[in-house]
């Protein structure tokens, strides 16, 4: 039998994008699968939003090319705007309408045909319904997510592009989102995600992350730990905060993420990293594990360099 080869739904090739003379996007190459959940991440300012603005066309790159769904992103936007879904940073809705205004209103900009059922089926299929007649700007932040996610599927697009969907969203209205991310998908929805959220990361079927306008590492959690190529131990105990300053001294050690109670020791050099963590077991107020690295701990490092990069 032979294997299908997976549609891409995104497929850009080396897009840069310069402001007044400042490049935000330098050289980014992004292919999506049909049905995937790709994660976007990369410290503020790395240039995600604008990435995501070029490959449904919104913005045309300075150079680079590529195609959305199968369109080209330069000369074919229009084409490529009726068929994704884009949840920016931004809620944008009417404040002063009603739930199922505001979504009626959206499905006639799309100019959907039978409009009226599909507002209801959105209100039914987001849990909405009760809700259908409350002024949106009285909406908590949760239901205002839900509504902005109802809103941009109302037209069965192929493809989601959400930019930092859930942020300020308390847990638990986020993982229900996320099992609305999936469901979705599991139906053969394509969704591109910014976050910077590990855990939505983690959610993710691959990871791209970008720092500086260029991708740094992408790959399933799996790919992304072993390219990182880095050893972690785990250390508990008392006084870790005097330990960390220490340790951020030495040579083995290239970074100490710090969790509530505990420091996720890593290094690249594995060898040097247990010799030094041998050394320092003995001390009766630490103990000292070697662990898994995780995607967390890989992430934490990124952001690190990332910040040390951007030190004056
Ligand atoms: N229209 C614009 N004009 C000028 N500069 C811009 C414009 N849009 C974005 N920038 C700049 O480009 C850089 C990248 O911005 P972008 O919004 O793509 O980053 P981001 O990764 O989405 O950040 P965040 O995580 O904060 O959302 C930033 O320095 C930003 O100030
Ligand atoms: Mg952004």
């Amino acid at each position: 039998m032979p294997e299908t080869t997976p549609t891409p739904v995104i497929e850009v090739k080396d897009l840069v994008k310069k402001f007044d003379g400042k490049t935000v996007v330098n050289g980014v190459s992004i292919h999506v699968n049909e049905g995937e959940i790709v994660g976007f991440l990369g410290p503020n300012g790395s240039g995600k939003t604008t990435t995501i603005r070029l490959m449904c066309g919104l913005l045309t790159p300075d150079s680079g090319s590529g195609q959305c769904l199968g369109y080209d992103i330069t000369t074919q936007s229009e084409k490529i705007r009726q068929q994704i879904g884009y949840m920016t940073q931004k809620f944008s809705f009417y404040e002063d309408m009603t739930v199922v205004e505001n979504l009626d209103f959206v499905g006639e900009l799309y100019g959907l045909a039978n409009r009226a059922r599909r507002v209801n089926d959105m209100m039914a299929q987001f849990g909405l319904t009760p809700r259908r007649q409350q002024v949106v700007g009285t909406l908590s932040g949760g239901w205002k997510q839900r509504l902005a996610l109802a809103a941009s599927v109302i037209h069965t697009p192929k493809l989601l592009l959400l930019d930092e969907p859930t942020a300020g969203v308390d847990p638990n209205a986020r993982r229900e989102f996320w099992d609305r991310i999936h469901d979705l998908a599991s139906k053969g929805l394509t969704v591109l995600v910014s976050t910077h959220y590990i855990d939505e990361a983690e959610r993710c079927h691959r990871v791209i992350y970008v720092s500086d306008g260029q991708v740094v590492t992408r790959g399933t959690a799996d790919e992304i730990i072993d390219q990182a190529n880095l050893s972690t131990w785990v250390v508990r105990g008392d006084n870790l905060e005097t330990l960390a300053h220490a340790l951020e001294k030495r040579p083995e050690v290239r970074q100490v993420a710090r969790f509530g109670r505990s420091l996720h020791v890593l290094g690249t050099d594995a060898a040097r990293l247990d010799a030094l963590a041998e050394d320092l077991r003995d001390d009766p107020d630490h103990d000292w594990q070697r662990a898994d690295t995780t995607l967390e701990d890989v992430l934490i490092d990124l952001g690190a360099r990332n910040d040390r990069a951007a030190a004056p």
